[in-house]
C-alpha cells in the first residue's frame, strides 16, 4: 500500500504520461511490490489468482458473466480485501469485483478465502473476480452501465498538485467512470486526505450527472479508515448518485 504522495520512486512529474484513447494514464503510478512474498503468499498469487482473475475479455462482457444475480459492483483499491470481503457476505445477491495492484494486498484477501493446501484447486467463488491490475483500465473496458456501485475506498491521495492526474478521480476519468454507471448506480468515496476531500468536492462542481446524497448506515469499515481516525485525521464520505442524463 502507498500514500501515493511522495517523490520517492524517482518521479519525473513534468514528462507527460502516455494515454490510453480515453485519456487515462497508461502506467501505473503506485507500488505493487512490498515485502518478499512467503511461500504460502506465492501459491495464492501463482496458484490460485488465475482462477479468480476476471480476464479483460470477460470484463467487456461483464454482463454475462454473472447469471442469476441482480447487480455487479466494482471495489477499486481494496487494500487487504476487509471491506470487498464484507460487501460481498452482506450482498449475497451482487456479484463483486475487486480491483488491488498491490500484491501484499491481493495476498491479504485470498488468504482470507483460500484455504491452505487449497491454492491449486480451490473453486472461484460464484459472485467474486479480482482484477489486479489498474483499476481505470478496467473501467474503461466494461460496458455502458455495467455496475450500480463503485467503490472508491480511501484511494492514494497524491497530494501535490504536479501528481493530481494520479488520482483516480479526476476530470479524465469522471466520463469513463459515469458511462458504466447505470441510471441510479452510487459511487461511493471516501478519503481522510484534506488535499483529495478539497479536490473530490471541486471535481463534483465539474460533475453535472453526479449529485451528491446522503451517507447510509450500510458503510462497512475499512483497514485505511480504522488508521487515519486512530490517527486523529477526519474521513469524508460522498455518494454520487448517476442520473439518467446521458454524459455531455
Ligand atoms: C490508501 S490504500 C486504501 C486501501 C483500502 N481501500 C482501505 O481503505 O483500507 C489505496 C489502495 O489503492 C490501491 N491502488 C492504487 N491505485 C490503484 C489502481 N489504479 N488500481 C487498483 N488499485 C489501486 C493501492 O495499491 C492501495 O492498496
Amino acid at each position: 500500500m502507498t500514500d501515493g504522495g511522495d517523490a520517492r520512486r524517482g518521479d519525473t512529474p513534468h514528462r507527460a504520461p502516455a494515454l490510453t484513447p480515453e485519456g487515462i494514464p497508461d502506467r501505473l503510478y503506485g507500488r505493487r511490490r512490498g515485502h518478499p512474498l512467503r511461500p504460502r503468499q506465492d501459491r495464492l498469487m501463482q496458484l490460485a489468482l488465475p482462477r479468480f482473475r476476471l480476464t479483460a475479455a470477460e470484463a467487456s462482457q461483464a454482463h454475462a458473466l454473472f447469471p442469476g444475480t441482480d447487480d455487479l459492483w466494482l471495489e477499486v483499491g481494496f487494500g487487504g480485501g476487509e471491506h470487498a470481503l464484507a460487501l460481498a457476505a452482506a450482498n449475497p445477491q451482487v456479484a463483486l469485483i475487486a480491483s488491488e495492484v498491490f500484491e501484499n494486498g491481493l495476498c491479504s484477501l485470498l488468504t482470507r478465502i483460500v484455504p491452505e493446501g487449497a491454492e491449486a484447486t480451490v473453486p472461484p467463488p460464484p459472485r467474486l473476480r479480482l482484477w489486479p491490475e489498474d483499476a481505470r483500465h478496467l473501467v474503461a473496458l466494461l460496458p455502458d452501465a455495467a455496475l450500480g456501485r463503485l467503490y472508491l475506498m480511501f484511494p492514494d491521495p497524491w497530494p501535490k498538485a504536479r501528481h493530481a492526474k494520479r488520482r483516480f478521480v479526476n476530470r479524465a476519468m469522471l466520463p469513463v467512470v459515469a458511462r458504466v454507471l447505470r441510471p441510479g448506480a452510487e459511487w461511493r468515496i471516501a478519503s481522510d486526505d484534506p488535499t483529495y476531500q478539497a479536490w473530490v468536492a471541486d471535481q463534483a462542481l465539474f460533475t453535472p450527472r453526479l449529485d451528491t446524497v446522503q451517507r447510509p448506515a450500510d458503510w462497512h469499515p475499512t483497514r485505511y479508515e480504522a488508521k487515519a481516525i486512530r490517527e486523529g485525521r477526519t474521513p469524508r464520505y460522498w455518494i454520487f448518485a448517476r442520473s439518467d442524463a446521458p454524459w455531455a
